[in-house]
């Protein structure tokens, strides 16, 4: 994808990205090199179904936890956390 075609700010993990328009949540997270969530052994974890069936690929979006960021849309200047940060900074991530 030409840097042109990425249009869409937003921030992953305190991460500036961009995306093109109809970019899921999903994407924006693998495109930052993050893992969406972690396991309760501590692995991280990846989007699996695509199709929001799995909550493997659950997010927090403007700080509102459990979001499945594989059926929502990126939109500009939204922030999003995962809970490789979430549980860093003390929180207690998606379980
Ligand atoms: S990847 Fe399965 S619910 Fe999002």
């Amino acid at each position: 994808m030409s840097e042109a075609a990425r249009s869409i700010p937003l921030t992953v993990n305190g991460t500036t990205v961009r995306v093109a328009p109809g970019t899921t949540i999903a994407a924006a997270v693998l495109l930052a090199g993050d893992a969406t969530r972690v396991s309760v052994s501590g692995e991280p974890r990846g989007p699996l179904c695509g199709m929001g069936i799995c909550f493997e690929c659950r997010v927090t979006i403007d700080g509102v936890p459990h979001q499945r960021s594989c059926q929502i849309i990126c939109s500009s200047g939204i922030r999003v956390m995962t809970d490789e940060v979430l549980k860093g900074s003390g929180g207690t991530g998606t379980p």
